[in-house]
Order: C-alpha cells, then structure tokens, then sequence
C-alpha cells in the first residue's frame, strides 16, 4: 500500500521518535497533574495509542467522534457524531488529534471542552499546516509543521483509505 504514495514525508521511525519526544513534553507541562486525554477519532486513533502510553500521569480516556473533512476539501462545519461520555468538569482536558489544518475542528472542540467547565484546555497534534488556519488556534504540543500539502497514513485517510500506513506521505491520486 505504501507504494500508493507518490512520496514519503515521515518514514516509521521518525514518527515514533517524535511521538516519544511529544509524550516528554506532554509528562512535563502537566508536572504530576491528572488529565482526561480526548481523542478525534478517527484520524488520531493510531498517534494516541502510541503518545498515551508514554505518558507517565493519571490519566482518564475519551473519545468523540467528529467530522469536518470529505474527499480532500473542509467543509468548514464541524459535527459531532458522538461527544465525550466522561465529565470534563474540572479536569485538565487534552485533545488529540492527527493534524490542525483550518483550525475549525478544534476550535469547535476547544468551545465544547469550556462550556463543559474543563479547568484546562490543551491540544497535541501530530501535524500542523499553519498555512491553512482559518480559526485562530493554536497547538500547545506539535509533531511537525508541514506545508499545505495533502497527507495519508498513521491514522490520515483519504475518504477512509491509508490509515493503517505505519507512514505518512502524500497519496499518488493518479
Ligand atoms: P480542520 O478543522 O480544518 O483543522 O481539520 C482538521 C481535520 O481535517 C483533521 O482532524 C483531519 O481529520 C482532517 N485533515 C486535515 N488535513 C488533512 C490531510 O492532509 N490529510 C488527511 N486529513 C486531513
Ligand atoms: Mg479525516
């Protein structure tokens, strides 16, 4: 499947280190505190797996289901197909997710997370197109920054296909 990509921009071991060094960063900014991490699911589902379990804190887990994306082009609107089960009330809340492109996603989460009485608000996402922000968001924790380029693998799909590339790239669309 990996020979479906006209070009790899992060090979396995890359990532890995990265996510490594994101957990690090992650253990020390929250000092001992306990948080509830919020996964975006679909796409963050592989990157969580492997930043949560190098996370050395108390941790509560959550997931929702949310969407902005279809084909290659933002929708602009973000829905909620499920919102989180756990009370966010109190707790350090941090969002994981694959990439902050437009920022409307997360700012819709972020918005979510406040009006539930979170006591802090963090996101950690692999990716960054900076270029693209819409919304004004920002990541507290970032793999990489990448241009404004379409990307697949580790969790990114393209209408649900490469995510189980342990990669990242950018799809050959032919
Ligand atoms: P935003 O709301 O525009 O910031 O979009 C965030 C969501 O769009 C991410 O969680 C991804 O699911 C999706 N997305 C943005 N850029 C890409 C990409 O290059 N490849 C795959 N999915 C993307
Ligand atoms: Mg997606």
């Amino acid at each position: 499947m990996q020979n479906q990509l006209k070009q790899i921009l992060f090979d396995e071991a890359t990532l890995q280190q990265r996510v490594r060094g994101l957990a690090a960063e992650v253990e020390s900014a929250y000092q001992g505190q306990p948080l509830t991490a919020i996964i975006l699911s679909n796409g963050a589902l592989f990157f969580a797996a492997d930043l949560l379990r190098r996370i050395n804190l108390p941790l509560h887990l959550d997931m929702i289901g949310v969407s902005s994306y279809s084909g290659t082009e933002s929708r602009g609107q973000v829905d909620f197909r499920y919102p989180p089960k756990l009370p966010l009330h109190k707790h350090h809340v941090l969002i994981v997710d694959d990439i902050l492109d437009t920022g409307r996603t997360l700012e819709g989460v972020i918005a979510f997370c406040r009006d539930a009485g979170a006591l802090s608000v963090r996101c950690c996402v692999l990716l960054d197109k900076p270029s693209r922000r819409i919304a004004p968001i920002q990541a507290d924790f970032i793999g990489f920054s990448i241009d404004d380029l379409f990307v697949v693998g580790y969790g990114l799909d393209l209408n649900e296909k490469f995510r189980n590339l342990p990669c990242i790239g950018i799809p050959d669309l032919g």
